[in-house]
């Protein structure tokens, strides 16, 4: 983590500022367009290349310590394997720490799980151009649709939090049209895989946690961002409070859940979703089982065909190779929740939140090989006005 990462994190259980004790760290050579752009900023001074491979994030409110470990603050309100392992390697550096205990909530439900399922979902992503069927290219504009000219205008030069980034490569769109910085927040290890990939970008900045304790400032963000991730927490609307509170007064806050599209539309498509929520939660349920692996084999070569069907209308659409279309039959039957919600109720749960210019964003905005997917679901964006 950047040093400076501290001013935006908070314990994410009671709220107050973190404490560092670096072990590891150093300064991280940075690239000539960084440095101009930090200068540009103000921001260019001896703590702006200082990264901390490992430490201990301290809350004096509750008397918790939290590890930084390979570079990564993990600010989950219980127990990971993580935290197992950064005990075992620092023992003996964490007497000095005797005061200060492990976190120890309860997750909420499914978090467990989420962490293991997602979490080898993106294991071995190389970063090869492609996620799922779009090119970077198209994921850049269908970012910028997302958010519209006035939202990015207004996100220049601001800090963006992203919740569940996964890799982490949306988060760095935001800093690139932004000239921002961007806190890319997710409880499964991609994001581990997303700050070694990133690491020497000063304005990228991730932490593994929840949505539900976010381990942030309140009313910090100028522009928030999720997307494909609050349907699969056990209440959407419950996620959306908890992180709504975390934009600050006028800024932005876009979602994008999956809507009640598949439900309707052709005979086809609503074959496809009684199918998936049949085997969906058995599947979630028997993660590693032989009957589970096999039935997704079988679905990824379901998607490699669907994929093929759709190239032929767009070419546009990325082609699937094996491992990808078992990621999206992975991405598709495995989590234990994936619920569904429409504009209206979005609407009138950001309304209630404190939140006004509240618009559903128009599917024929985005890049053709992403409109089909859009237009079945629900991308939201609002302005918060107290
Ligand atoms: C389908 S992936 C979407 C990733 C990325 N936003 C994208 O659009 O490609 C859902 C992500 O949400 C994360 N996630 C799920 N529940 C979460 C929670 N309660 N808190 C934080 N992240 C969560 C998962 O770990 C996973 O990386
Ligand atoms: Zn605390």
């Amino acid at each position: 983590m950047w040093s400076r990462m501290l001013d935006w994190l908070a314990c994410p259980v009671c709220h107050s500022p973190l404490r560092l004790e670096s072990f590891e760290e150093s300064h991280i050579e940075l690239a000539p367009e960084h440095i101009s752009l930090a200068k540009q900023r103000n921001l260019l001074d001896d703590e702006f290349s200082r990264h901390i491979a490992s430490g201990a994030l301290l809350c004096d409110g509750c008397r918790v310590l939290y590890p930084v470990l390979y570079g990564l603050p993990v600010l989950v309100p219980y127990p990971t394997p993580i935290y197992a392992e950064f005990a075992a390697m620092f023992a003996d550096r964490l007497r000095e720490f005797a005061a200060y205990r492990p976190p120890a909530l309860e997750p909420v439900p499914g978090e467990r799980f989420v962490m293991d399922s997602f979490s080898s979902e993106w294991i071995g992503y190389n970063y090869d151009g492609v996620i799922w069927d779009l090119s970077y290219e198209d994921h850049e504009k269908r970012f910028l649709a997302e958010l519209g000219p006035a939202v990015i205008a207004h996100g220049h030069g601001g800090l963006f939090v992203e919740i569940g980034c996964g890799i982490g490569v949306t988060s760095f769109f935001a800093t690139k049209n932004m000239q921002c910085d961007a806190l890319g927040v997710d409880l499964s290890l991609a994001v581990l895989q997303a700050s070694r990939h990133f690491k020497t970008d000063p304005f990228l900045h991730f932490v593994q946690g929840s949505a539900f304790y976010l381990p942030i400032r309140r009313s910090l963000a100028s522009v928030m961002y999720s997307h494909g991730v609050l349907h699969h927490t056990y209440s959407t609307a419950k996620s959306l409070a908890s992180i709504a509170q975390h934009c600050r007064e006028g800024g932005w806050l876009y979602v994008w859940l999956y809507g009640s599209g598949s439900q309707k539309g052709s005979a086809a498509r609503r074959m496809a979703y009684l199918l998936e929520e049949g085997l969906r939660p058995i599947i979630a349920r028997n993660l590693r089982s032989l009957p589970s692996r096999a039935a997704l084999a079988a679905m990824a070569y379901g998607y490699l065909l669907v994929n093929a069907l759709h190239r032929l209308r767009d070419t546009a659409v990325e082609k699937y190779d094996y491992e990808k279309a078992l990621h999206a039959a992975r991405d598709r039957f495995t989590p234990l929740y994936a619920h569904r919600q429409d504009f209206a109720e979005v609407a009138s749960w950001l309304t209630a939140l404190g939140f006004e210019d509240i618009e559903e964003v128009d599917w024929r905005t985005m890049p053709t090989a992403n409109q089909d997917n859009y237009r079945r679901n629900t991308g939201v964006r609002g302005r918060r006005s107290s």
